[in-house]
């Protein structure tokens, strides 16, 4: 039997190539090896998402763009968080098993607590409990499919752990191992992309290419890459430059040892860079573009997609149920 990999996918925001890079195409390969379960966390974007229109648009967006990305669901069980009923309940038996110090001890809860503190605010300010047991519904997602490994990034390898310790209580409790424990597999540092300024590409920074933008759109972002004052004449570093650290993502090994060679030799101003970047980026973009805008067009076959995609997955997520239910003294 193939071993289980699964992932969450917060629908927050346009996809950019940091994503594409940085999750989707690690996630996807992994689902070559494994037998991938992929979904959209939608229950955990409201914590944080309370406008109904953006949140709905923002979750069709996402799954199409995974879908437009090469996610194949036929093979990948493919689906939104929302259409298991099986996690919720998975999550309340969980609750029991889960100390209060635990979730205290949270990243993402410490930061806002922290926030609050400095600003002078109630230290509860803004805090939901559905951001307080992040971490429990988390577990649930993961604990419910057998999960083997979990592709995240480094941000949520605290949650992953989160996951192991309940999982643990259960089976020390019961004295039989009635959830499995997942592995975290984490994203090396070298997807680390960075952005228009240099740091992380980050929605945050405001400094993302986005993966779906029209091609003037794209083009327009790319010319943004902030440069130093060289001039055109002067010979570049192309390891200290971003626009030849994106590049290399896109272009083949004659291509970025042919740039190399340009920066080296100097006689090639910024703009020229950029117009270079922008034609491998488009390259590699418009077949995903069209696919995404295609999908789009088509909302019914897409939440068809995700339904097909639950049906598959209730099943595996009710065995789990049952046999805790039945380790636990709750069956009849
Ligand atoms: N917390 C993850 C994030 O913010 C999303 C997520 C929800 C997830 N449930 C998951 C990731 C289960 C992996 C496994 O990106």
């Amino acid at each position: 039997m193939k071993k289980i990999s699964l992932t969450g996918i917060k629908p927050t925001g346009d996809l950019h190539i940091g994503n594409y890079f940085g999750a989707i195409k690690p996630a996807l390969e992994l689902a070559k090896e494994y037998d991938a379960r992929y979904f959209i966390a939608d229950y955990h974007a409201l914590n944080t998402m309370k406008d109904a229109k953006d949140l709905n648009s923002t979750i069709r967006q996402v799954a199409a763009g995974w879908l437009a990305s090469g996610l194949d669901p036929e093979k990948v069980i493919f689906y939104r968080q929302s259409s298991i009923p099986e996690v919720f309940e998975l999550t309340t038996m969980l609750m029991a098993f889960t100390s209060k110090g635990l979730m205290n001890r949270a990243h993402a809860y410490k930061a806002a607590v922290q926030d609050n503190n400095e600003k002078g605010d109630d230290t509860d300010a803004g805090i939901n409990m559905g951001l307080f047991t992040y971490p429990v519904l988390m577990a649930a997602d993961i604990i419910i499919f057998d999960s083997d490994i979990v592709p995240v990034g480094k941000d949520q390898v605290q949650h992953i752990e989160m996951a192991q310790d309940i999982a643990q209580s259960v089976n020390a409790n019961y004295g039989q191992q009635v959830l499995k424990i997942p592995q975290a597999a984490v994203q090396e540092d070298s997807a680390v992309i960075p952005g228009l300024d240099g740091r992380k590409m980050s929605k945050s920074y405001n400094n993302v290419i986005p993966l779906f933008a029209p091609e003037k759109t794209l083009r327009k972002t790319i010319m943004r890459i902030t440069t130093n004052s060289q001039t055109v004449e002067e010979p570049k570093n192309p390891d200290e430059s971003q626009i030849y650290q994106i590049y290399k993502l896109f272009a083949d090994n004659d291509e970025q040892a042919a740039l190399a060679v340009r920066y080296r030799a100097g006689g090639m101003g910024w703009g020229e860079a950029k117009e270079e970047l922008f034609r491998v980026v488009n390259r590699c973009l418009s077949p995903i573009r069209e696919r995404y805008d295609a999908i789009m067009a088509d909302i019914p076959a897409l939440d068809k997609i995700l339904e097909q995609g639950a049906q598959r997955a209730r099943p595996i997520a009710s065995a789990t149920v049952k046999r805790f239910r039945k380790a636990a003294g709750i069956d009849y």
